[in-house]
């Protein structure tokens, strides 16, 4: 049987620009990013989280009854049960980054499911809403495990945004404006085309491996720098330049030094992220509220400086992280978060592969060695 044919030219590292699917969860056609045909402007502006949630599974808004069942559906699936967080309290944290922990967390309930390996849609949705649900009491779970506290439970007459704030700060109730400001941040990071960790979840389901295994890989494609772990860094550099007299020079040396400025820059936005600019805006009124406007200074002298010098804009990840700032969330947490809203994503991808699958297995151009033979260890050279 001959070779299958490869396209000669078609290499590109990174795969920029290649289309490897199609898709219907999430477009970033035109630059603006939009939710089954929603545009995040407006889901930002008037939905809720849990209700982007079920718009990302369903391909539809619910209708109100059904929003309501959506909700209660995911509140009974909150808690972690008692078993589940004797052993988390056995995983390691000290020197472990949050992400780390998480994965592994992940990766421990599949081992409460008794649905774990089922790969019928029935079963992924139930596994969806549970991932959903006790991904923010997991990372939650993490904060006060790591301080020797015992882990705050869920109120279940509240929504994912309030109990991670009420969780997260050990049990104390979150102010009104902050809940709205998470929710939206929660919908704003809810999916994103063919990113690096919806492109693992989908490469690891292509297997038809279990939805467990997918999100684990995606957990780990996030963890990273380059993707969601951007907004962790963002806030350490923001830290070490320390004053706004400072930022410009940081950003021209980093430049010359040929270093990443982290959150500036994005494969496929070439004229600004769309979710860039609502954080922005955020960032500017909670760093004031809280009388620390020069975080949001130092960012946007940082942003015009890039702009200037290299023509990159921020991403995502940029104004994130001076909003969770100003709302006393630890650092390491960011990149959880944004964990505790993709998982929307992840999943719907995950059911968009099992139901329209091909095994991803692309090809590598060969640049090794050929010919090499065998010799016995003591007579090479
Ligand atoms: N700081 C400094 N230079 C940057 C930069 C940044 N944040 N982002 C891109 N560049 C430069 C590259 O060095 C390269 O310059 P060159 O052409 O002179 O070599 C050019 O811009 C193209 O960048 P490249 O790295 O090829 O883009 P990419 O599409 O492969 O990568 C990102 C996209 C997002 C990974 C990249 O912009 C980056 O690393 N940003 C910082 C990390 C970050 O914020 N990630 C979150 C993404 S949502």
């Amino acid at each position: 049987m001959a070779d299958i044919q490869i396209f000669e030219g078609a290499l590109d590292k990174g795969l920029e620009g290649v289309v490897a699917c199609s898709t219907a969860v999430s477009s970033i056609q035109d630059a603006t990013l939009s939710y089954r045909g929603f545009t995040i402007e407006d889901l930002a502006a008037n939905s809720t989280f849990e209700e982007t949630v079920f718009l990302l599974w369903n391909n539809r808004l619910p209708k109100a009854p059904e929003l309501e069942s959506f909700k209660k559906q995911l509140a009974a699936e909150y808690t972690l049960a008692p078993a589940f967080i004797q052993v988390l309290k056995t995983i390691p944290t000290k020197n472990v980054h949050p992400m780390a922990w998480l994965r592994t967390a992940v990766s421990l309930m599949a081992h409460w499911d008794g649905e774990a390996n089922d790969n019928s849609n029935e079963a992924n949705l139930r596994k969806g809403i549970k991932l959903v649900a006790k991904m923010g009491t997991l990372v939650a779970a993490f904060e006060a495990i790591r301080n020797g506290k015992e882990p705050v439970a869920p109120k279940s007459d509240k929504s994912i945004a309030w109990n991670f704030m009420y969780m997260l700060k050990g049990g104390v109730e979150p102010k009104a404006d902050h809940v709205k400001i998470f929710d939206t941040c929660l919908i704003l990071h809810a999916d994103h085309e063919l990113n690096c960790s919806a492109f693992a979840t989908r490469v690891t389901t292509s297997s038809l491996s279990d939805l467990y295994s997918a999100i684990v890989s995606a957990i780990g494609a996030l963890k990273g720098p380059l993707h969601g772990g951007a907004n962790e860094q963002v806030m350490i550099m923001l830290k070490r330049i320390g004053t706004i007299e400072k930022a410009q020079a940081f950003v021209k040396d980093a430049l010359s030094a040929k270093e990443k400025v982290m959150g500036i820059g994005h494969r496929v936005y070439k004229n600004g992220d769309p979710r860039a600019a609502l954080l922005r805006k955020i960032s500017d009124k909670l760093t004031a509220d809280k009388g620390e406007h020069h975080w949001y200074q130092m960012s946007t002298l940082i942003d015009d400086t890039m702009y200037k010098e290299k023509g990159l804009m921020p991403n995502v990840d940029f104004y994130s992280a001076t909003v969770y700032y100003s709302m006393d969330i630890p650092i390491d947490i960011y990149t959880p978060i944004f964990a505790v809203s993709r998982i929307s994503g992840w999943v719907a991808h995950a059911m968009e592969q099992y139901a329209n699958n091909r095994i991803y297995r692309p090809r590598g151009k060969w640049t090794g060695k050929t010919g090499q033979k065998w010799s016995p260890a003591a007579s090479r050279q």
